[in-house]
């Protein structure tokens, strides 16, 4: 029987690879002028860690992860998300001995157990940013900037970015304690993920899907009303510092995220082109987690970060017309005319790679025409041939396919022919 892969997994190769690791490289180099430093952890951690840190009340951790049970009866977690985990190692090295703010950010696969479609996958990959230390306006307005310009770099428009802030722990009971009164009188008329959020998290209720339009979610009370004072403040110092940073944004008073760490800021960009069908997809989320550290026994630390999915920069690449092209067009090919020049052409060609210059030949044909084939298979840029004559006097014949220049020069001078530097080259026989 045929196995095939899994539902909502992906197979990467070709045009797809190559833009992934195109975005992954403009992340790094970005990373790097920020002094953001790469961290590479575990895949899976112990399920308790997503349970505290992402939260028994959010989707993730209730819905979607995959938890199995190792053969020493120890619950694991394939992770779902990268906050907990970079967190965890946070903590657990102590890096808050360092003073001041420490950035960090990684690549790599998370696991969640939702519906496949667009976009949404079960195995994805993000591309994310944490940041530990004094928590200050500045640095979340850094920090969406960061991931505005992240964005732009990548030719990606049409981009809607939502703001909001949802509170330290003391708004946020404030404001809890009037939406479940409000909430609990119309329960009725709302949807059963609504019924269950009332209990288990009841700012989820804002950003449900389905009675988003009800004159019930309409007419909600606001968590602008109910933030402290000092939190008042702080959402006004990250507002002017994204309009210095000429960030153009939306505050979206219903934006609560999903995951249950977030106080403060918080912050989504969204795929915003109504003639898509993929309008409306979030490419990049995140906000403060000021209380995760401690949550975790370490210390109070603030902190900020955000991630983005990389299948979800690719689709919009795509359908913008901005991933970079896939060059699989090689510098040469090495063509050889009767039996004694293979072996010279196996030599020559390993030559031209060792000058990192994507060079083939053909190991089984002596004949021309199944070895010009292969040139053109591998869309060579130059054909080189070596026959007896060439071989007997140091010589060989370069064809420019794209000029359809031919001419016979000294093997020795072979890598000018490629504008490089370095030992000349002679046949051995
Ligand atoms: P999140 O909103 O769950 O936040 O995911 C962040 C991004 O990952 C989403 O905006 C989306 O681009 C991508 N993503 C999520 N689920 C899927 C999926 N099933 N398939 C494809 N892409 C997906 C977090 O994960 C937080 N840890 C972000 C964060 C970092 N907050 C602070 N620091």
């Amino acid at each position: 029987m045929k196995v095939s892969k899994i539902k909502g997994t992906l197979d990467y190769f070709g045009e797809q690879l190559n833009t992934y690791r195109y975005i992954e490289g403009v992340a790094k180099e970005i990373c790097n002028s920020h002094g953001i430093k790469e961290v590479m952890l575990p895949t899976f951690e112990a399920t308790e860690l997503f349970a505290r840190g992402v939260g028994e009340g959010s989707d993730i951790v209730s819905k979607e992860m995959y938890t199995f049970v190792d053969r020493s009866n120890r619950s694991i977690t394939l992770r779902p998300e990268g906050t907990a985990g970079v967190t965890r190692w946070f903590v657990e090295n102590k890096m808050y001995i360092n003073p001041g703010l420490s950035k960090y950010f990684y690549v790599g696969p998370m696991f969640r157990y939702e519906r496949p479609q667009a976009g949404r996958y079960r195995e994805f990959r993000q591309f994310g940013v944490e940041a530990f230390g004094p928590g200050s306006a500045y640095l979340d307005a850094d920090i969406i900037c960061f991931a505005d310009s992240f964005l732009k770099k990548l030719g990606i428009k049409n981009v809607k970015v939502l703001v909001n802030n949802i509170g330290s722990k003391q708004s946020r009971a404030n404001y809890e304690k009037v939406l479940v009164e409000y909430f609990t009188k119309n329960i009725d008329s709302m949807c059963a993920d609504c019924k269950n959020r009332l209990l288990k998290n009841p700012l989820r209720i804002l950003d449900c899907k389905v009675d988003k339009e009800t004159e019930i979610m309409k007419n909600a009370p606001k968590i602008s009303d109910y933030l402290i004072e000092e939190d008042k403040e702080y959402a006004k110092s990250v507002i002017s510092a994204l309009d210095a940073l000429d960030i153009n944004y939306e505050v979206d008073e219903k934006l609560v995220r999903g995951l249950d760490y977030y106080t403060s800021t918080v912050f989504e960009f969204i795929y915003d082109d109504p003639a898509s069908p993929i309008n409306g997809l979030t490419l990049l989320a995140g906000g403060r987690y000021n209380g995760l550290a401690k949550e975790l026994d370490g210390p109070d630390t603030d902190a900020i970060g955000f991630a983005t999915g990389m299948e979800r920069l690719i689709l919009v690449m795509n359908e913008l017309g901005v991933a970079p092209v896939l060059d699989e067009s090689a510098d040469a090919c090495v063509i050889t005319i009767g039996e004694v020049t293979k072996l010279e052409g196996i030599r020559l060609t390993n030559y031209l790679r060792s000058y990192n210059l994507k060079c083939e030949i053909d190991y089984i044909n002596h004949n021309l025409k199944p070895q010009f084939k292969l040139s053109d298979r591998i869309k060579a840029k130059h054909v080189l041939i070596i026959g007896e004559d060439e071989l007997n006097n140091g010589l060989i014949k370069v064809k420019n396919i794209e000029t359809k220049e031919e001419k016979v020069i000294e093997v020795k001078n072979i890598l000018k022919e490629f504008n490089k530097e370095g030992n000349e080259y002679a046949y051995k026989k």
